[in-house]
């Protein structure tokens, strides 16, 4: 065993790099090493990258001439995630205080690379799911834990460089999984959250994902299912039916639709058309009339005209959604969309996205005033700002701030809504016991 040493993973992007990173912390307390409270103050530092838009990438570089101009002994960094996939070697050679590199399949060889430092290691290999098998040290689990189910994509969406990054579509196998799924039961999750690039394109053997579902909702102990993210393409009927006949799943959707123009989607190689994604969220709503809708859009893809951006207007006014992320179209090299004519300028990509967003706004706002006076089932997630005060989530996954009582982190309360903000609920606990 290595001399012990602190670490400290920082993680950007999204929350399947968040569940890497807990792993990668697993591993490295196997290893006899202690997580430092920030990156300031650790011997080891991961920086759990994501490459999804440039600037995603740029703050990575930041970090790193952050990290080099820290006061005492230098860290050993190590560069993981989807920009260490993206440029490889390319890292170490324009960034001296990179020790390490290793991509998002590799991340099981972490301790073994970190050992080897001096040589600074690139570990790029694509795809595997040798990873999962890696046992680390079991860390208590979160009230709401992550657990990635599948990786990769085989869309190839003209703009996105996930196919790359992340490889091929690869599903777990469902005993891994569900053994996963129990271990987080018995270190206190109370909600599990399925993780995959395209999570319902799920298939192991003769298992798809609604079917992966039933079999998570009957472990004990797991009182909520959540995924993410979906593919309108792999919405199929089973998954549609999988919320109106389990309880346990949650009635909220991240379904990204990115433009509400056919002729947009087209260039983009989404295969759903505006009315596909539209008539898929009346069947969900027909099964569970409560389901709240999330989604995400990109503005500015190339050639994108005015008229073409009203209809992405056009397809939030017709969805009605509880949530949205929204960005401006990024150029990534090595995309098929990064060589198309008709890139848009930066000050018209940035009118349509303050545009969208004020739309999006009043949508939020919306769906968390009907909220107002009800009460419902929140799950304590974590500490508030202020003393006492605790944040939970409700089913349609509104954060919830209450004052905690008695009550604990991990609780699932009766809830009765007092306030509603753009991006928060305020309650009062009405009943202590699970609802
Ligand atoms: N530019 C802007 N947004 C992008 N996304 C993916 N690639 C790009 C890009 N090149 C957005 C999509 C996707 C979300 C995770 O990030 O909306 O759903
Ligand atoms: Fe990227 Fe499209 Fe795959 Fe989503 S479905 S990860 S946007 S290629």
């Amino acid at each position: 065993m290595p001399d012990p040493r602190s670490y400290f993973v920082k993680t950007f992007g999204c929350q399947m790099n968040v569940y890497d990173s807990e792993r990668m912390a697993e591993l490295l307390e196997a290893e006899g090493h202690t997580q430092a409270a920030s990156a300031e103050d650790a011997d080891i530092v991961v920086l759990n990258t994501c490459h999804i838009r440039e600037r995603a990438s740029e703050k990575v570089y930041s970090e790193i001439g952050r990290l080099k101009h820290r006061d005492g002994p230098k860290p050993i960094v190590a560069v993981a995630g989807c920009v260490a996939q993206a440029e490889g070697a390319e890292i170490v050679r324009r960034a001296p205080a990179v020790d390490v590199v290793v991509g998002p399949q590799a991340y099981h060889r972490l301790p073994d690379l970190i050992a080897r430092a001096k040589e600074r290691p690139v570990e790029t290999d694509l795809p595997t799911l040798e990873k999962f098998e890696a046992l680390g040290k079991r860390r208590k689990a979160a009230p709401s834990s992550f657990l990635t189910i599948q990786e990769g994509c085989d869309k190839f969406c003209t703009y996105c460089v996930v196919p790359y990054t992340r490889g091929a579509e690869v599903s777990r196998p469902a005993a891994a999984i569900l053994e996963e799924a129990r271990r987080l039961a018995g270190e206190g999750a109370r909600e599990i959250v399925l993780l995959g690039q395209n999570v319902n394109a799920y298939r192991h053997d003769r298992t798809d994902f609604a079917a992966l579902i039933a079999e998570v909702a009957a472990i004990e102990g797991v009182a909520r299912i959540r995924y993410t993210t979906s593919h309108p393409a792999d919405m199929t009927d089973a998954l549609i039916d999988a919320h109106r006949t389990i309880d346990k799943l949650m009635p909220y959707l991240h379904l990204p639709v990115q433009s509400g123009s056919n002729r947009v989607l087209k260039a983009m190689n989404r295969s759903h058309t505006a009315e596909t994604y539209l008539a898929i969220i009346e069947k969900l709503r027909a099964a569970r009339a409560d389901m709240a809708i999330s989604g995400d859009f990109i503005v500015g893809f190339p050639g994108e005209t005015e008229a073409e951006f009203e209809d992405t207007l056009a397809i939030i006014r017709a969805a009605h959604y509880a949530q949205a992320y929204s960005f401006k179209y990024s150029a990534r090299p090595g995309t098929p969309a990064a060589d198309m004519d008709g890139q848009i300028d930066e000050d018209v990509k940035s009118d349509r996205l303050h545009r969208l967003q004020a739309l999006v706004q009043e949508q939020q706002l919306a769906f968390n005033r009907a909220a107002l006076g009800r009460t419902m089932p929140i799950l304590l997630e974590r500490p508030g700002k202020r003393d006492g005060q605790l944040i939970g989530k409700s089913p349609w996954l509104q954060s919830v701030y209450v004052d905690a009582g008695s009550t604990h982190i991990g609780d699932i309360v009766t809830v009765e809504i007092e306030g509603a903000f753009a991006n928060s609920l305020a309650g009062r606990i009405a009943f202590a016991e699970a609802a």
